[in-house]
């Protein structure tokens, strides 16, 4: 058992979208979130770009005497987690797109998938895709969308706009799955089902990043079983959109440099 903090990172917000399902898993740990929003989005940002702000972050957070370090961010997983792994001792969990349930459950053999240009321009990404050759996958750069997240501006018509743009080839080319390769874009469920037949299933990876989070804590006897939790949130920039998000009053967000 250990009751230091679970510590997570993304390029701003979105990751908290992973943060709400590992707190729910696990309600008990401590955790600490960094939200880089100051250098949102890294979807746009070069591979070496990524790797330093994911060290700067993971130095942030080792400060903070974490325990286990999530990257809530597909940009940086995708780009980072490798030299995460090989630089620092502490456990990493990344996300990678929900792939293999679409492709696994699509009838039309025929899935979408909406991530960021980082992401989908990657190694591990382009592995993912060519493991999965049963099935024809869609993929489309969600250009714009985080840095509309970041700023608020959900439920924009600007917003329905752009979904539009980039999800109308997908419903004409027959998916029955798209996978949410951002973990910003689980907050755009809404908007999207707005846009998506219903027949379309969404899925994202928040629940099974906290299932893997969980493992890897109980294989190494670090989970905590009973304890009023710290949830602490670090950004640098304005708080009211990350506040907004997390809609908590148990959740402290602390804004200053980093
Ligand atoms: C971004 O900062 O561009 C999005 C982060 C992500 O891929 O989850």
């Amino acid at each position: 058992m250990s009751t230091q903090a679970i510590g997570l990172f993304d390029s701003g917000v979105g990751g908290t979208s992973i943060w709400k399902e590992i707190h729910k898993l696990l309600p008990y740990e401590n955790t600490i979130y960094l939200a880089d929003s100051a250098n949102a989005p890294y979807g746009q940002k070069s591979k070496e770009e990524i790797i330093h702000l994911s060290e700067k972050n993971t130095e942030f957070l080792l400060e903070k005497n974490v325990k286990i370090i999530v990257v809530a961010c597909n940009t940086a997983t995708t780009n980072a987690i490798k030299e995460l792994r090989s630089k620092y001792q502490i456990p990493f969990i990344g996300i990678e797109p929900a792939i293999k349930p679409a492709a696994l459950n699509s009838q039309t053999q025929t899935i979408g998938i909406l991530a960021t240009k980082g992401t989908i321009n990657s190694e591990l990404f382009s592995k993912a895709v060519q493991s999965h050759k049963n099935v024809k996958i869609i993929e489309q750069i969600g250009h714009n969308l985080v840095p509309l997240i970041e700023n608020g501006m959900i439920e924009s018509a600007e917003m329905r706009e752009l979904l539009k743009i980039y999800l109308n080839p997908m419903i004409e080319q027959n998916i029955d799955y798209l996978v949410l390769g951002c973990s910003h874009y689980p907050y755009l469920i809404p908007v999207i089902k707005e846009i998506l037949p219903t027949h379309i299933q969404i899925i994202d990876s928040g629940e099974a990043v906290a299932k893997q989070t969980r493992n890897v804590l109980e294989q190494n006897n670090l989970l905590v079983s009973d304890q009023k939790p710290t949830l602490t949130f670090y950004t640098n920039k304005n708080g009211i959109v990350l506040k907004s998000l997390l809609n908590s009053s148990e959740a402290v967000i602390i804004e200053q440099n980093f």
